[in-house]
């Protein structure tokens, strides 16, 4: 039987002692009241699939949110979202010891710069606590406030675009979406100086040591974690084989060209691929033309033996798997993030 609404239960999570909840909020919720911070790109409305943890004992059954976005396997073996679980009675889960590392972060914004008509730089100084620790490839939730026609707060997830030997400032690379409610915030009710808040880090998407081959292959604000994994590359003095493949619609859409040229100079093997889709006549394009699919499926070897790093729209990434697999390239040598 669940407990009435505003009674005390407790959540026990891997071996720490359990602690009291009020019910009748989502775990989510719960777990960030007491600084654990879940990922959760969606800001729990049961869209983005991040905020994923193992129940053991203790939740109902899955939502239809949850069946959508949890696989068979995944369900049978507890897997349930902390926003889509109601705190109704004591509960057991287990979560991955990264989560007990995220952190909230205050930051000041300290510059905003233009890459392309619908990218952005938006530059974080750490204020409180005045560092953070990462893998190049992770991301940050940042706390989108109330505005205008937005009620409540959300929070968006933005990959670090610079490295982590900046660990007091952080570069982001944010996409206007048309109407999307945190990236019209960032565009348009974001002066420099304003405080933000924002929490992490997270991800799984990160270099994997090894000495395989690398390809990385991003379109539009998918750049970010591609920048922050080269810049740590030549940091550590990597000298693995790197093709990085960038998909655009015309010249205008392409940025940071002059950084990756400066990395081509300074990693020992690496070649930085732009292409673009639709080149408009002044741009007297000469590279590499079409679909970063197509692009791909040209330049890549049959049996390639390296990793994949893909960062993108979800038909992007879908796309460009379906590639490297045919050239040979194993699932668990291929690694993405999908900004949806
Ligand atoms: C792990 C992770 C890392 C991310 N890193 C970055 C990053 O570094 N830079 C970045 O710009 N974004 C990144 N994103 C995406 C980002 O979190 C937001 O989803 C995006 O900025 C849109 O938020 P919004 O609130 O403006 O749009 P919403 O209000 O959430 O969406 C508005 C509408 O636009 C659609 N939509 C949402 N996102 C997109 C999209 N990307 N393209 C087209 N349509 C869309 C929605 O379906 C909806 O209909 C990342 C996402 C994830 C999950
Ligand atoms: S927070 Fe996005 S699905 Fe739960």
């Amino acid at each position: 039987m669940p407990e009435p609404a505003g009674t005390n239960v407790s959540i026990a999570i891997n071996d720490r002692p359990a602690f009291p909840v009020p019910t009748g909020q989502s775990l989510l919720a719960a777990l960030k009241a007491h600084t654990i911070f879940v990922p959760s790109a969606c800001g729990g409305r049961g869209v983005c699939g991040l905020c994923r943890v193992k129940v053991l004992a203790g939740a109902g059954p899955c939502t239809p949110r949850e069946e959508a976005l949890l696989s068979e396997a995944d369900r049978l073996a507890g897997m349930h979202l902390a926003c889509q679980v109601t705190v109704e009675r004591d509960l057991r889960i287990s979560i991955p010891n990264d989560f007990f590392s995220a952190r909230e972060y205050k930051a000041e914004v300290i510059a905003l710069r233009d890459l392309t008509p619908d990218i952005r730089e938006i530059t974080l100084q750490l204020r409180s606590p005045p560092v953070m620790d990462f893998k190049a490839g992770q991301y940050i939730q940042l706390r989108i406030p109330p505005y205008e026609q937005l009620r409540r707060t959300i929070y968006r997830a933005y990959s670090m675009a610079s490295p982590p030997s900046a660990r007091d400032r952080l570069e982001l690379e944010v996409r206007q979406v048309l109407n999307g409610a945190g990236t019209t915030y960032l565009f348009k009710h974001l002066p420099l100086n304003t405080h933000v808040v924002f929490n992490g880090p997270y991800g799984e998407f990160y270099l994997r040591e090894s000495n395989r081959a690398i390809t990385l292959i991003a379109g539009g604000s998918g750049m970010a974690p591609m920048k922050a994994m080269l810049c740590a590359m030549q940091e550590r003095k990597i000298r693995r084989n790197v093709r990085y493949f960038f998909g655009a619609r015309a010249r205008r859409d392409l940025f940071l060209m002059d950084e990756m040229q400066a990395l081509e100079q300074s990693l020992p093997d690496f070649r930085f691929i732009p292409a673009l889709s639709k080149p408009l006549p002044e741009d007297q394009w000469t590279g590499e033309t079409g679909l970063i699919t197509e692009v791909l499926d040209r330049h890549l070897e049959d049996q390639y033996p390296g990793e994949a790093y893909l960062c993108g729209s979800p038909a992007m990434i879908q796309a460009c798997v379906k590639v490297l697999q045919k050239k040979g390239v194993a699932k668990d040598r291929i690694f993405y993030d999908t900004f949806a």
